[in-house]
């Protein structure tokens, strides 16, 4: 089978890596670490299977005009991506569905958001109804934060369109996890769930970025906790799409918190997660290819298979992120950190040095620049494996953070937000 991967990031470099275990893999337009980049677009190139990686070209319809063209594709129309396209929209069908999700409010003027704000707890949430790459979210304990948060989103200051509703929501705590589920427009399958680092620094401390490390399994969340989030919340979902008629076929991943209350969702998200993919992936045992596939068919008919093996993967990301990424350093290490046992270095914002064309010698080009994924028997090994990984890769002002899934090789509840 010749599948064709869309994106160009970490993500789509682990799906590349998992998928070319069966297929012929080529990537568009990738980037000079994933072997078979390419800069033909996925329109004009002929594959058995399309598979989109991130939720942009998504919202923006591709898998629809892929489809249209006869192609088996992998990823929801702009219709369900709306999911993670508006978060008002999002938020609208879970209350509608039955779904447990934070109490909330969507607004485009400043002040109903405001007169919301006072009837909140102590801890705020504000967010962005449109996409912000991950950063448009800010959780808070001082009102005044909040306020100023309100008035510079609605403004279009800080995210421009997609600031200029906001959704404020109810202030959750507890650890958090990500389901991601297979769907075929019907029905659904977990993988193995994981869980994910957003904020910059250790110990959770910082803004949001697109994620600095995960891990997989998640020893909090066992078969009954993916039960429930498959009953109370994807099963309920894509039901709910189906009434609107929307054919939902790709991966619906739920971000979610395990509060005193239950299992809430956080958030939807229409496609793998990025860093979740390169834990959650590499850990298959089962072939790739057959399962998104069946899905982007329409008739599942095989359902994920996992050993009892673990995943640790840690983003280096550059001087500056999130807010100014230093970009143009030069990378060493990557080969030596990929010859570690059980070390599996993706690339994500990296750009050829000078004259080297063929991949062999790296710049950084991006804020998050590499995850290196360490795999063994349990998350200690995992993990240690990774930052033997990592110890190789440097370039000036390489950062990673150094307490990833410290937690959970200590067997306590993992991360506690905010
Ligand atoms: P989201 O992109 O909606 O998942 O939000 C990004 C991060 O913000 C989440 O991973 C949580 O750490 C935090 N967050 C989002 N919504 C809430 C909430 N209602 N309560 C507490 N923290 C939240
Ligand atoms: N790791 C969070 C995301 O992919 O949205």
């Amino acid at each position: 089978m010749k599948v064709c991967v869309v994106g160009h990031g970490g993500r789509e470099h682990a799906l590349a890596h998992v998928l070319g275990r069966s297929c012929d893999v080529v990537v568009t337009p990738g980037n000079p670490g994933i072997p078979g980049s390419t800069s033909t677009p996925a329109t004009e190139i002929d594959a058995d299977l399309y598979v989109i990686g991130p939720e942009a070209p998504l919202v923006d319809g591709l898998a629809d005009e892929l489809r249209a063209a006869g192609g088996l594709v992998f990823g929801p129309g702009a219709d369900g991506a709306r999911l993670e396209g508006s978060k008002a929209w999002m938020k609208e069908l879970l209350v509608a569905a039955g779904v447990p999700t934070a109490a909330h409010g969507s607004f485009t003027e400043a002040e109903a958001a405001l007169g919301y704000l006072d009837t909140m707890g102590d801890l705020f949430v504000i967010k962005t109804d449109g996409l912000a790459a991950g950063k448009g979210v800010l959780v808070t304990e001082s009102r005044g934060e909040a306020a100023d948060a309100v008035r510079s989103y609605l403004s279009g200051e800080a995210f421009g369109e997609a600031g200029r509703r906001v959704v404020i929501e109810e202030g959750l705590t507890g650890p958090e996890l990500s389901v991601l589920a297979v769907c075929d427009g019907h029905r659904a399958v977990p993988l193995a769930p994981a869980q994910d680092f957003k904020r910059i620094g250790n110990g959770d401390v910082g803004p949001n970025t697109g994620g600095m490390g995960a891990y997989s399994p998640v020893p909090v969340a066992g078969d009954d906790v993916v039960a429930e989030v498959m009953d109370r919340a994807v099963g309920p979902t894509l039901a709910a799409l189906r009434q609107r008629g929307i054919d939902y076929r790709g991966v619906l991943y739920a971000g979610l918190m395990l509060t005193p209350h239950g299992i809430k969702v956080l958030e939807y998200n229409v496609r793998f997660g990025d860093p979740e993919a390169q834990v959650v992936l590499p850990r298959l045992r089962s072939d790739l290819a057959e399962l998104l596939a069946g899905a982007a068919a329409g008739s599942l008919t095989t359902v994920p298979e996992y050993g009892p093996d673990a995943a640790v993967t840690v983003v280096c990301a550059a001087a500056g992120y999130p807010a100014a990424p230093r970009v143009g350093d030069p990378i060493v290490g990557i080969d030596e950190a990929n010859a570690e046992e059980g070390v599996t270095v993706f690339c994500a914002g990296v750009a050829p040095a000078g004259d080297h064309q063929d991949g062999r010698r790296l710049n950084t080009a991006g804020g998050r620049v590499l995850a290196v994924t360490g795999q063994g028997p349990d998350l200690t090994t995992a993990r240690d494996r990774a930052y033997a990984g990592v110890t190789h890769i440097d370039w000036p002002g390489r950062y990673v953070r150094t307490d990833i899934a410290a937690d959970a090789v200590q067997g306590t509840l993992g991360r506690v937000a905010p």
